[in-house]
């Protein structure tokens, strides 16, 4: 009893010193902007309410901020800086790199699935992968082996899955179709296996995707638990979440391992894939091997269909942009005397420089990594005058930085090709100011990849259907996940077009 009571002495005059330093002792606040502060909670009760609107929420309060920077602490030691200034992304992305790794925290959250892959590494291990997979993605012969995987599946998939819709006047989920063109893709880039997810039979590969999908969404759940150590008594105990990541982990290493193990015995060796790439070195053990593979396949899986879903969805309610993507590829393609279905050429594609523009403009308002994360390994200051602490977290908040005055101007909310061209050609934008592709040394890999996927697939539909999305004049929803994916797909209705255009052919 004795104890007790001077226990609970003891806390209630800790709380009564924390309220008096906290409201009596504090200078009189004049600052009205940042995450609003309840003494022990942090921010908190605030990130809860505005868990459903996370990004437009961090947006505003971020753009109230002088520096357009906020700091925050939330109960448990927590505590993190969330920024939208190119200044101090330029800092903790390239000038400072080495003081802002993924971090262990990241690192354990993903391990089970993405183990020490490129996606889910620092230090060593990163470089070894990145100096591999910098100067594969650089070369030619990867480029045509993607150039021709995309040709094939718009031709032989896509495109047919498209007119029996039009034909059947049946509605599509855009989203999923794009979800599963880029599920195809990747992994033919990546091991040279074509799932047949769009419109091929798809039976092994179904359930290799879904379980790939599972285990993405089940791993990156792990970052909303408010106690971590739920899931981690969750893992320990093997239930719930813990058991169906477990499973469909379990499913994708098996996919993986057969078809590395009989890359290795030597069969199909002839192989343009990244795999074959990483074979070459005989220090890559197999399940490093996996590591790199499933790394892969997560970073070029859901982020290009991501853009072009919301591509297609603004083209829906903008006229005036669709006619001037139209007309600049009849320009190309008539000018190279081709008709409409026949595949574009890399320089072909090079020359749609609207198109660009306008994929562009898309993931400045709606970019498919909306935030990102790094830890902090040692104090430091950013550039702006935020001090940051050892073992804080520090996010650059991509989706909110297309949404400032500050960098993109009065009219950054609204959705404008045209700030993208200069003199008729394509500007590209200071990647600090524009970070949709990460920035610095690691810069993402597929960035080149996926502008020559999202153009192939963008200038093949628009010339051939007209598209009507249900909804079009309503801002689709948003899944909170790593990536940017609308709530409940996209329906669309699909008309194919009487092709009176071909006959500007003679
Ligand atoms: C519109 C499409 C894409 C966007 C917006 C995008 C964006 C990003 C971002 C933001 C990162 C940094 C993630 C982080 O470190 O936390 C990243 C990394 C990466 N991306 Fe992409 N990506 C796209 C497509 C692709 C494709 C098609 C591939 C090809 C497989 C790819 C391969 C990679 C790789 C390998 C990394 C890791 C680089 C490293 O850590 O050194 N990406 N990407």
């Amino acid at each position: 009893m004795e104890v007790f009571s001077i226990q609970v002495f003891f806390l209630f005059f800790l709380l009564s010193l924390y309220i008096y330093l906290q409201f009596l002792n504090a200078p009189k606040k004049t600052k009205n902007y940042g995450f609003k502060t309840y003494p022990l909670l942090g921010a908190l009760p605030e990130f809860l309410m505005n868990r459903h609107q996370f990004l437009e929420w961090t947006t505003k309060v971020l753009a109230n901020c002088p520096t357009n920077t906020a700091v925050f602490h939330r109960p448990g030691g927590v505590h993190g800086v969330i920024t939208a200034n190119p200044l101090n992304v330029e800092h903790m992305l390239k000038s400072n790199f080495e003081n802002y790794p993924k971090g262990i925290r990241f690192i354990s959250l993903l391990e089970d699935f993405l183990g020490n892959g490129i996606f889910n590494s620092d230090n060593e291990l990163w470089k070894i992968q990145r100096k591999t997979a910098s100067y594969e993605f650089n070369t030619k012969s990867l480029r045509n082996f993607v150039m021709e995987n995309v040709t094939v599946e718009i031709r032989t998939r896509l495109l047919p899955i498209l007119s029996k819709a039009s034909e059947t006047k049946r509605f599509l989920d855009l989203q999923d179709i794009l979800e599963r063109f880029a599920f195809d893709n990747v992994c033919k880039l990546a091991f040279n296996v074509d799932p047949g997810c769009l419109g091929g039979d798809g039976t092994a590969g179904a359930g290799f995707m879904r379980a790939f999908e599972d285990a993405a969404t089940l791993s990156s759940g792990r970052f909303m638990y408010a106690f971590p150590l739920l899931w981690k008594v969750k893992k320990f105990l093997q239930v719930g979440t813990e058991q169906r990541l477990r499973e469909s982990i379990v499913t994708v290493h098996e996919f993986a391992d057969k078809i590395i193990r009989s890359r290795l015995e030597g069969k199909d060796s002839d192989d343009q894939d990244l795999l074959s790439r990483f074979i070459g070195n005989e220090h890559n053990s197999p399940e490093f091997l996996r590591d790199i593979i499933i790394s892969f396949i997560l970073a070029g899986r859901d982020t290009t269909s991501s853009a072009l879903t919301w591509f297609f969805w603004i083209l829906s309610s903008r006229p005036d942009v669709k006619e001037k993507i139209l007309s600049e590829i009849e320009t190309i393609r008539v000018q190279n005397g081709k008709r409409i279905g026949d595949p574009f050429s890399l320089e072909e594609l090079r020359d749609m420089q609207y198109l660009h523009a306008a994929i562009s403009e898309t993931m400045r308002l709606y970019p498919p990594v909306p935030i990102d994360t790094k830890a902090c390994l040692n104090d430091d200051v950013l550039p702006d005058g935020t001090v940051i602490k050892k073992d804080w977290f520090i996010s650059y908040h991509t989706y909110a930085m297309g949404r400032m005055e500050n960098i993109w101007g009065k009219d950054c909310c609204e959705y404008k090709p045209e700030r993208w061209i200069e003199n008729g050609m394509y500007r590209s934008e200071n990647p600090f100011r524009f970070p949709v592709f990460h920035a610095g040394p690691r810069m993402c890999l597929g960035k080149d990849m996926a502008y020559i996927q999202m153009k192939s697939i963008a200038a093949a539909v628009i010339e051939k259907f007209e598209m009507e999305v249900v909804n079009k004049d309503t801002c689709p929803a948003h899944v909170l996940s790593l990536t940017l994916r609308m709530k409940g797909g996209l329906p669309v209705g699909v008309k194919e077009k009487v092709l009176a255009r071909n006959r500007k052919m003679s």
